[in-house]
């Protein structure tokens, strides 16, 4: 049943985590219309990801576009533009997901809003009966991801959380070597994440709203601050009223793979972090620019590293994953993997597998999974406690960066977590509020 081998994730921060989990989602019980029956889908937030989302699900067969939403109205009418010379219709637009939420004939939205968005966005879509595609990071902080997990137990509707790449093939191909125990023991993990424009963009001053832009609307719950092009479109993630900065942008896609391949399902057993921002000019960016942090485990070591502003890295990767086990070292990242052995005796331990080309599907079968799950002809590539762990690895990096303490947990439960509450449990403006679920 379990095509690849997808794990539970069980245990969990703390007591909120343990209460939030409803065991046996069964998505393949849900009675679906008719498989032939058209998903009627909406989107939130259109400008980039959000609308190459979309792209790919009506290129499915049986999908119809019924909405869009943005609060931008110059990305909503180029959007509108994009679907009606992709389907030749126009749907309908707005500017209040609210208000595309009520229209009872919308089955399925997909989330493209920045983080600080996403908690608000999905638990309102999943209680007006919408089934979510939220992207990555699951959620901006930890307690919102929490409260996303416990609404999909409560309200039952399929969730598939962004990361992507456990759609992609050969992805799935490691997995199963991992799993498998190909490497042997496994003895680090690192994980590196060297992009240009991680250093944040260079600072602007304040300007006047650009016009068509509801911006009260795009900051949400978010503090009241002017407007400023450099915590805006594309790049409010190294600000962290809206974002986590490289470690949840692309940590929420490469912690993935090791905490599903290794079967981790919990917290570390402590993390700390080093780094700042160094990369020198003046950007405006609030997280580290340079930073490694060491997640430690019983019997491995996970590290991850990032330096924005650079693009070469390990094994001429400038992102990627290196399992080191016993018998080889496993690289990989979106471009491809290899197999370099150890060796004993002056002969390999197992066979070198030189680097391989993978298909670059991913992206497009995840979406069709999600549209599958939800016509109960799949299960869900990425649930939402996957989309959780994933997210929760970057921000306890974050977390112990922005405190300077090591945080530690005991059986699975974050020690003195009232500590770091404050960066756990965001504080919304008025008149929004944190979910009740
Ligand atoms: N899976 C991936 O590989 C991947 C890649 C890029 C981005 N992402 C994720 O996708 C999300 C969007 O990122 P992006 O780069 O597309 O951001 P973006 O800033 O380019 O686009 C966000 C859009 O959301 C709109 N928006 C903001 N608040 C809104 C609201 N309340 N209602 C409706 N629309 C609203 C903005 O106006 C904008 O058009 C983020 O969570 C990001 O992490 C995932």
């Amino acid at each position: 049943m379990d095509k690849y081998n997808r794990r539970k994730f069980i245990k969990t921060s703390g007591g909120a985590l343990a209460a939030a989990m409803t065991p046996g989602l069964n998505f393949l019980n849900q009675n679906w219309r008719d498989p032939s029956d058209t998903i009627s889908v909406g989107l939130i937030g259109c400008r980039s990801m959000g609308f190459g989302l979309l792209h790919h699900a009506l290129n499915q067969p049986g999908v119809a576009c019924a909405g869009l939403c943005d609060v931008d109205q110059n990305v909503l009418e180029n959007r509108a533009s994009d679907v009606n010379k992709q389907t030749g219709k126009t749907p309908k637009l707005y500017s209040d997901y609210r208000k595309m939420l009520e229209d009872k004939d919308i089955d399925a939205v997909f989330i493209g809003t920045p983080d600080h968005w996403h908690c608000l966005i999905a638990i309102h879509a999943m209680q007006a009966g919408k089934h979510v595609y939220v992207e990555k990071p699951l959620a901006r902080t930890i307690a919102e991801g929490e409260l996303i997990m416990k609404a999909a137990g409560k309200y039952g509707k399929v969730v598939q959380v962004g990361q992507h790449q456990r759609s992609g093939v050969h992805w799935q191909e490691i997995a199963r070597m991992m799993q498998a125990g190909h490497l042997g023991k496994i003895r680090t993990v690192n994980l590196w994440a060297n992009f240009d424009y991680g250093q944040g963009p260079e600072r602007v001053p304040d300007e006047a709203v650009p016009e068509g832009v509801n911006y009260d609307m795009w900051l949400g719950p978010a503090p009241k601050r002017p407007f400023n092009p450099n915590r805006f479109h594309g790049v409010w993630r190294f600000d962290w009223d809206y974002g986590g900065g490289l470690i949840t942008d692309w940590g929420a896609h490469l912690f993935d793979i090791p905490l599903w391949a290794l079967n981790i399902q919990g917290p570390p057993k402590s993390v700390s972090s080093i780094g700042g921002i160094f990369a020198g000019g003046d950007r405006a960016i609030d997280m580290a620019d340079t930073q490694t942090v060491i997640y430690e485990f019983d019997d491995f070591n996970m590290v991850w590293e990032h330096n924005g502003g650079t693009e070469t890295g390990p094994y001429g990767r400038n992102y990627g994953i290196a399992f080191k086990g016993n018998n080889g070292t496993l690289i990989v990242n979106r471009e491809g993997w290899e197999i370099i052995p150890e060796t004993e005796d002056d002969k390999p331990i197992i066979e070198e597998v030189p680097f391989q080309e993978p298909g670059k599907r991913g992206h497009e079968f995840h979406v069709a999974n999600f549209l599958d799950t939800i016509r109960g002809e799949a299960e869900l590539n990425c649930p939402v406690e996957a989309g959780y762990l994933a997210a929760f690895y970057g921000h306890i990096g974050n977390i112990a960066h922005r405190t300077g303490e090591r945080l530690s947990w005991d059986s699975g439960t974050l020690v003195n977590r009232s500590q770091f509450e404050h960066i756990i449990t965001p504080q919304y403006r008025k008149p929004w509020s944190l979910p009740k679920i």
